[in-house]
């Protein structure tokens, strides 16, 4: 066990104690997590800053508003049902559309085929307001989002659902960065915990490079049969940008953003972490250690975000 962690180590991948000790605890004051851990305080932040984002039908806020929520996302083509303060996919629900049932009552589609009442779904939003999926355990408030259809460019390779793409950024340089696949077992989610596949990109080009899905490498999409090394992910600077953009909005220095693609709207930003997680090193089989210790000696050499980007760019 100690010699595998030394060889971790040597290798320059980061620990859980170092990422918090070194990075997270320094340099992403307090008193921002709730900007980010909100995904409805996050929607607001995004807006001021002209940062694309999914749109928003509403929140739900408290039970007695429940009863109104037929109101927000009536005759929507699908629509996303997402605890504010979640995290890791928990208790997000992806409805397609809803049809009439047999007795006239009017029910939802999910996306992996099952049928939810109008009373489950608002027995759903109860737990959510409950706390029951929050990340502090707290009273929760339920976010009413559009559901975003899967660009061209997944269609082949993902398994229903919407993929994402992690940028780890530092001090508002994009670090290392990660695709993330939904799979049948993942329910439409792109989160490695459900189950979802982690593709590792190179960074100066926005190519795929080797895939993991529950902590083993593949190399071709356990459902769609796909291969997916070689493709290069489209708007890849854009996202860079965006990703970029959010160290600025968000006052975190170490930050984990995550980016989906709109076929029109291009990329778009679905939330940000001041927690994220290091299986991104797994997917990249690369270590953070001397990326963000290239920051740290760039840091005061570029402003703005296509600057950061490019000075990165140039130290690859
Ligand atoms: N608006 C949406 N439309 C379709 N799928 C979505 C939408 N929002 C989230 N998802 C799916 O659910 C996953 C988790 O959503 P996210 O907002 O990142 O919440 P969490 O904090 O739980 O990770 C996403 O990676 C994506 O696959
Ligand atoms: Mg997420």
């Amino acid at each position: 066990m100690i010699s595998l962690f030394k060889k971790f180590e040597e290798e320059g991948i980061l620990g859980i104690n170092r990422r918090i000790g070194e990075y997270i605890l320094p340099y992403n004051p307090r008193e921002y997590y709730p900007l980010v851990d909100d995904k409805w305080k996050t929607a607001e932040l995004a807006r001021q800053f002209h940062v694309p984002m999914p749109y928003h039908y509403g929140v739900v806020d408290t039970f007695g508003g429940i009863r109104n929520t037929r109101e927000l996302i009536q005759d929507r083509p699908g629509f996303v049902v997402k605890p504010a303060n979640g995290g890791m996919g928990n208790g997000i629900l992806v409805i397609v559309r809803e049809s009439e049932a047999a007795n006239g009552s009017i029910q939802y589609h999910k996306v992996d085929d099952k049928i939810l009442s109008e009373k489950e779904l608002q027995h759903h939003i109860s737990g959510i307001l409950s706390g029951l999926y929050s990340l502090d355990g707290n009273s929760d408030s339920c976010v009413l989002q559009e559901r975003l259809e899967c660009h061209t460019f997944f269609r082949e390779i993902s398994f229903r659902g919407i993929p994402d793409i992690r940028v780890i950024v530092f001090l508002g340089y994009p670090v290392m960065a990660m695709l993330r696949l939904p799979t049948k077992e993942s329910g439409g989610r792109a989160n490695l915990h459900q189950g979802a596949l982690g593709v590792g990109v190179d960074l100066r080009t926005g190519k795929l490079t080797h895939a993991i899905c529950n902590d083993k490498i593949i190399h071709i999409h356990p459902d769609t049969k796909q291969e997916l090394s070689g493709r290069i992910l489209p708007h890849w600077e854009t996202i860079l940008e965006m990703a970029s953009r959010c160290y600025d909005m968000s006052g975190l220095g170490y930050l984990g953003v995550d980016i989906v693609l709109d076929e029109s709207r291009g990329p778009l930003l679905l939330e940000m972490n001041a927690r994220p997680g290091l299986g991104i090193q797994i997917a990249n089989r690369m270590g953070l250690r001397d990326r963000l210790q290239l920051v740290e000696r760039i840091k005061n050499s570029a402003d703005g975000p296509a600057t950061r980007v490019h000075r990165m760019f140039q130290e690859l």
